[in-house]
């Protein structure tokens, strides 16, 4: 068993609470190096502090976890700018614990109206990747606003105003500069610097505000408060919208207000697939993550990996050559399932693991040459951030979103503090050219208007008995799908619990470049069995994913913010 309850800490610090308890307190098993922060009614996991406890204020006033994700989601816009937004789209999966039934929320951007196939191809044909990454032309129409707020008018308890309230006095009374902001600004002041409005928005001649200084973000507070007045019209029409447009035409950029008033969220089926006793939820086309997750643990359900053990050489053979194959599938046959026919059911099906799984030599990596993707008659119609909350009324919700690169294209809209992202990077530009996270796609993701870019983002919920266990997801572009896979992986096959299954090392591989990623803390012996049997590895490789994960056991929340970056923050008391 994972660590079902934690015993010890609750006789050291509460014997109230074990006390009334007493049928449930969970045992602490000592078999792993980290351990979870525990929870009682309800948890918020997220990659900054503060919008983690604006989240876990909305539950103890009892909102539900979609009222206190969407509070998050918005408080992040302001304290996490790498990566939290109003100018950038996402996902958010959600357990709905009455009608037993997941749901999930496509906010991905959308391609501009005037968006062509080859607009980012130079007199030359090739990828003009300044216009791709760091202009106007980067951005797709954005998505969060909406999404955030479709989830709180379908699913939410609380209104507009209530969620929207933190996230304004944040912005507007501001709040002190932490380590992480600072080196966050510190690092990309340069970059901000280049835009006039973004180098105002978060410089202070030129530099990342000082440590501990109180920042105030009086643009980005008007745009909060339209929203907090108008709700979705207040961003995609009204003075935002013009105010965007405007920008757009003055600095070459395409959208227009027309394209924010067409922005369309859209619910899909998430896509579901088992591992032994568990069934796993996660995300559907336009992001692949969901069906190549499912796919790699399909075929690792054929192996005996208990027996091989955790990140031994043979282990990590047999992952890395499941990933392979995943991530040629998804260079082959992945893009917007509105604009083309993605074959999600083949790739996720057991039959399609098994043939995979022939194709493996347990003694040998085979190069990415040597690895086809599938072939199916039958087709069915570098900064990203994921929270993690749950409620005490049996409601999950996985929520990622991002503005691609950290920071987006590091353009602000003057008069709104709003980044944009520069998600039209995720779209296939040329064909062969590898986009920014080295990853090769098809036609099946090339630009058209009004397409949703190919995704890797994937929250994830596993179900055990039929009822959310754990929640989770990670930034990092193509290394998501990899990071979440072995997170679960960890949690499901080798009983760990989720600080020990986040903090364990991981392994990457993308199929091309040829390369196997490993984190540190795999031993050195490991690493040469592994190039005994051939795999190509990088060096100087740097840390893979950033989960931030809740897992629900007999009535706990144990949180999980993962250790490799600074600022994360698991908000839930006991
Ligand atoms: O949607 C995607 O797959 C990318 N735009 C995610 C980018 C990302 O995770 C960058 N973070 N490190």
């Amino acid at each position: 068993m994972v660590v079902s309850s934690l015993l010890a800490i609750f006789l050291c610090f509460s014997m109230h609470s074990v006390a009334q308890d007493e049928q449930q307190v969970p045992i602490i098993d000592y078999q792993h190096r980290f351990l979870p922060q525990v929870g009682r009614n309800g948890m918020v996991v997220g990659p900054e502090r503060l919008a983690s406890e604006v989240g876990y204020q909305i539950l103890q006033q009892g909102g539900n976890a979609v009222d206190a994700a969407v509070a998050t989601g918005f408080a992040l816009a302001v304290t996490y700018p790498r990566a939290g937004n109003l100018g950038g789209g996402g996902f958010m999966l959600v357990h709905l614990a009455q009608q037993n039934r997941q749901v999930f929320i496509d906010y991905r951007e959308m391609a501009p109206g005037a968006s062509t196939r080859d607009m980012y191809l130079d007199p030359e044909g090739n990828v003009d990747r300044k216009t791709l990454y760091f202009s106007y032309l980067s951005a797709g129409v954005p998505g969060s606003v909406a999404g955030l707020l479709h989830a709180l008018e379908q699913y939410g308890t609380m209104t507009v105003r209530q969620v929207l309230q933190p996230a304004v006095d944040l912005a507007l009374k501001g709040f002190p500069v932490s380590f992480a902001l600072h080196s966050d600004l510190t690092e990309r002041a340069e970059r901000l610097g280049a835009d006039p409005a973004a180098g105002a928005s978060y410089l202070v001649n030129g530099a990342a505000p000082a440590l501990g200084s109180v920042f105030i973000q009086p643009d980005l507070g008007r745009v909060l408060q339209t929203i907090r007045g108008y709700g979705h019209s207040g961003f995609y029409e009204g003075w935002v919208a013009k105010t965007i447009a405007q920008a757009m035409a003055e600095n070459g950029g395409i959208i227009t207000e027309a394209d924010l008033k067409n922005y369309v969220v859209v619910e899909r089926e998430p896509v579901r697939g088992t591992f032994r006793e568990y069934e796993i939820v996660s995300a559907p086309p336009p992001s692949s993550g969901g069906t190549h997750i499912i796919q790699m643990l399909n075929i690792l359900e054929g192996y005996d990996l208990k027996s091989m053990g955790h990140n031994s050489a043979a282990y990590i053979h047999h992952v890395i050559e499941a990933m392979k194959v995943a991530y040629a599938d998804r260079a082959a046959h992945m893009g917007d399932p509105d604009f083309t026919p993605v074959p999600v059911a083949q790739l996720v099906s057991k039959a399609y693991a098994q043939q995979v799984r022939e194709a493996i030599d347990p003694t040998r990596a085979r190069s990415a040459a040597e690895i086809q993707s599938g072939t199916f008659e039958d087709t069915e119609s570098l900064d990203t951030t994921h929270f993690s909350v749950a409620d005490q009324y049996g409601n999950v919700v996985s929520n990622t979103y991002t503005l691609n690169f950290s920071f987006g294209s590091h353009i602000v809209v003057p008069g709104t503090g709003i980044l944009l992202n520069n998600e039209m990077a995720d779209f296939m530009t040329k064909p062969g050219t590898p986009n920014a996270f080295g990853l090769i796609e098809s036609q099946a993701n090339e630009v058209a208007a009004g397409k949703r870019p190919l995704s890797s983002m994937s929250p994830t919920l596993i179900l055990k008995e039929g009822q959310p266990w754990l929640a989770t997801g990670s930034p990092g572009g193509s290394l998501i799908i990899s990071s979440v896979m072995q997170t679960v992986l960890n949690a499901m096959e080798f009983d760990m619990n989720i600080a020990a299954a986040a903090a364990a090392p991981r392994v990457h591989h993308q199929w091309m470049p040829d390369k196997l990623r490993i984190e540190s803390g795999v031993s050195a012996d490991t690493i040469r069995l592994l190039t005994v049997l051939g795999h190509p590895i990088e060096e100087n490789v740097r840390t893979l994913g950033r989960t931030q994960s809740i897992m629900i056991e007999d009535g706990w929340f144990l949180g999980a913010t993962d250790t490799r970056r600074p600022s994360g923050w698991v908000a839930g008391a006991q």
